[in-house]
């Protein structure tokens, strides 16, 4: 596992570098694609942005696993429209908001260690991308994954959550957990 790289780093505020695709194909690139996985896999997380791990790149992977959904509820779950997303990688991703309404939850990041705050969101997006092959990709998202799409795609802009959040939620992950309301 990389070291996953904390706020106050200038490479989580720099705009990330877009690939070519024979860069894609590189052995360097494709091991990186890998560590990534690796280090979200292991953090745990359900994405990780390349500048997380020091690589001002424009590449995000995205895995939201079924386990990691067992500990909210049903009614939890549906308010935010979230379901299992199977590992996948973004490589120069362009997002484009589908719904002009925003919902806000809770929401955290592996580069703001034990701090979660509110964050309003698109309730719909549509991302293209090139996949870890230099493939193009189009994604229409909702719910969970389109907040995923948002904040890890924030991230190859230098943009993070805490950008975006109430700082007036802003919470310790113990007291979100004692005190936190949805
Ligand atoms: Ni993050």
């Amino acid at each position: 596992m990389t070291e996953i790289v904390q706020i106050g780093h200038p490479v989580l505020r720099q705009q990330a570098a877009a690939l070519s695709i024979a860069e894609i194909k590189t052995h360097e690139i494709q091991s990186l694609i890998l560590a990534m996985k690796d280090t979200m896999q292991a953090a745990p997380g359900v994405g990780l942005a390349a500048p997380q791990i020091g690589e001002s790149l424009q590449l995000v992977v995205i895995e939201d696993r079924a386990e990691f959904l067992q500990r909210f509820s049903p009614q939890q779950l549906a308010a935010r429209g979230r379901k299992p997303v199977p590992f996948h990688v973004l490589i120069n991703p362009v997002i484009r908001q589908l719904a002009t309404e925003t919902i806000a939850f809770y929401e955290g990041c592996l580069s703001i260690q034990s701090l979660v705050g509110m964050v309003p969101r698109a309730l719909r997006v549509a991302v293209q991308a090139l996949n870890e092959h230099g493939e193009p990709i189009t994604i229409e998202a909702e719910g969970w994954y389109a907040r995923i799409l948002q904040h890890e795609i924030d991230h190859l802009n230098g943009t993070l959550c805490i950008d975006r959040t109430d700082l007036r939620t802003l919470s310790t992950v113990d007291n979100y957990l004692a005190f936190g309301t949805s």
